[in-house]
């Protein structure tokens, strides 16, 4: 039987803010994401903000979605509720624990990602926080001893709420020089002993206070404060190839696939026209400038044009990604009338649904990867894939997941299909996530993905401890 290639990396991923907790521990300053409650499906998310007259506001603002924040709103920690960010499930504690565990099944790589305000507190600092450092440091050292290499996110979905509030976050182009002194810092101390980066965390996705630290959340502003942060990867990933010969760069992109719901041309052309939402990023990126398309895109949302220098033309040329990293979650389907950016669309009646209406798709993995691949012509990685259930642990801790084993299964298979048959190149695959951690979208603890339960509720209330669910076979 031919297997995956030598070299191929296999592992898990997570994010700091969903993860590390340790929110006012070691230095760290406040992150966007610190004065986001919890949720549901049916309850958003919200940060909770002050105005200048006192009055409390609740505006959303998660991945799905975002409210414009007065400029007079500051935010403000609400004693009745409850922040998932601040203990998170507690790695901060738990790293040497929990990367035994990840090398205990079999992992050679594992994508985290390092929060920004541990290295720079409020992000314009002259120096950074040497214990925050230090933190990284002793991660890196453990997942050595076990021979697992790091895939560093540098930024995913979030900024240091100084940064949100003193330059209205990736609006500002002063935020590409915050940017740009923070990976320094980060390749300067880690450079020797990581590989692989990435620049941030589904660029394509991000929008509002959390992860982009802008008030206002229309499509030029949107739009504008992305093209800030193509610039800052791009002169990332051009320092980051002079500090580390060697290094390898990309960035990640949500690109659950959008299928057309039927073959009726006006599907057809409109399933196009929205995907295009997010070649739109990948083209800019992974090919060096902005595609003919673009102003389309823009007119779509409302505007003409976007304030973009020659010099930032020439820097993205010369900062172009060496990969294409993705999450692949589900598929999506889209028709004529409905809006371009669209996670969730209409049902796919081939497809069956988590709890949470996630349709599972494994061939649409197979799908993705060979339209990256066919279109960009660079490797790809897959840094995110796996299912949110509500698993019921028995009196011992243990879970019979089943359909987690049988989700990712076919997940497998499908994407060893497109590296064996359809030849696509293929770095790796991390699992989001091996540890059960806080969701981003809801808030919610009962939405785990781990291969490792951890013992702890929607409110943060539990003992914390890790128990190994059952074993992936075969
Ligand atoms: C991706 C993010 O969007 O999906 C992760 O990069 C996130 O941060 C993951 O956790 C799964 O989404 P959710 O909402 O189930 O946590």
């Amino acid at each position: 039987m031919r297997s995956f290639p030598k070299g191929f990396l296999w592992g898990g991923a997570s994010a700091d803010f969903q993860y590390e907790g340790g929110f006012d521990e070691g230095g760290r300053g406040l992150l966007s994401h610190d004065y986001e409650t919890d949720g549901s499906l049916e309850h958003p998310r919200h940060h909770t903000m002050q105005k200048s007259d006192g009055t409390l506001i609740k505006p959303r603002s998660s991945f799905f979605y975002a409210d414009p924040i007065p400029d007079d709103a500051w935010p403000v920690f609400l004693e009745d509720a409850y922040y998932p960010s601040h203990q998170a499930v507690d790695f901060y504690h738990h790293y040497k624990e929990d990367i035994a565990l990840m090398a205990g099944m079999g992992f050679n790589v594992y994508r985290f990602s390092i929060c920004w305000s541990r290295i720079y507190p409020n992000g314009d600092e002259e120096l950074p926080n040497e214990e925050g450092l230090q933190f990284y440091d002793d991660v890196i050292s453990e997942l050595e001893k076990y021979h697992i290499q790091p895939l560093i996110t540098i930024c995913h979905d979030e900024m240091p709420m100084a940064l949100a509030l003193k330059y209205d976050g990736w609006s500002s182009r002063h935020l590409i020089d915050c940017y740009v002194k923070y990976c320094r810092t980060l390749f300067k101390r880690y450079g020797d002993r990581c590989k692989y980066w990435l620049t941030f965390n589904e660029i394509n996705a991000v929008r509002g206070f959390g992860p982009c630290g802008t008030r206002a959340s229309d499509g030029a502003a949107r739009y504008q404060a992305a093209h800030h942060m193509f610039v800052a990867s791009a002169k990332a990933v051009k320092l980051g190839h002079e500090m580390m010969p060697g290094s390898m760069f990309g960035t990640m992109y949500a690109m659950s696939e959008l299928y057309p719901a039927t073959c009726k041309p006006e599907d057809m052309m409109h399933g196009l026209l929205a995907r295009r939402e997010n070649w739109y990023f990948i083209d800019i990126m992974g090919r060096g400038y902005y595609p003919s398309y673009a102003k389309q895109i823009w007119q779509h949302h409302g505007f003409d044009a976007l304030d973009i220098t020659d010099e930032d033309r020439q820097i993205l040329k010369e900062g172009q990604l060496d990969y294409i990293a993705f999450s692949y979650y589900r598929s999506n389907t889209t028709k004529a009338g409905d809006p371009w950016f669209n996670v969730g669309g209409s049902d796919n009646p081939y497809l069956e649904n988590t709890p949470w209406g996630w349709p599972i798709d494994p061939l649409g993995l197979r799908y993705v990867m060979n339209t990256i691949y066919d279109r960009i012509q660079k490797p790809i990685f897959i840094v995110e894939n796996g299912m949110g259930a509500i698993d019921q642990a028995d009196e011992n801790g243990y879970v019979e997941d089943d359909y987690r084993i049988d989700y990712l299964r076919a997940h497998f298979k499908c994407m060893k299909e497109a590296i064996l048959e359809d030849g696509v190149e293929c770095l790796g695959y991390t699992m989001w996530a091996p540890v059960d951690l806080v969701s981003l979208s809801t808030g919610e603890m009962k939405k785990r993905y781990g291969f490792i339960y951890v013992d702890m509720d929607d409110k943060g209330q539990g003992t914390l401890k890790r128990t190994l669910r059952s074993l992936i076979t075969g």
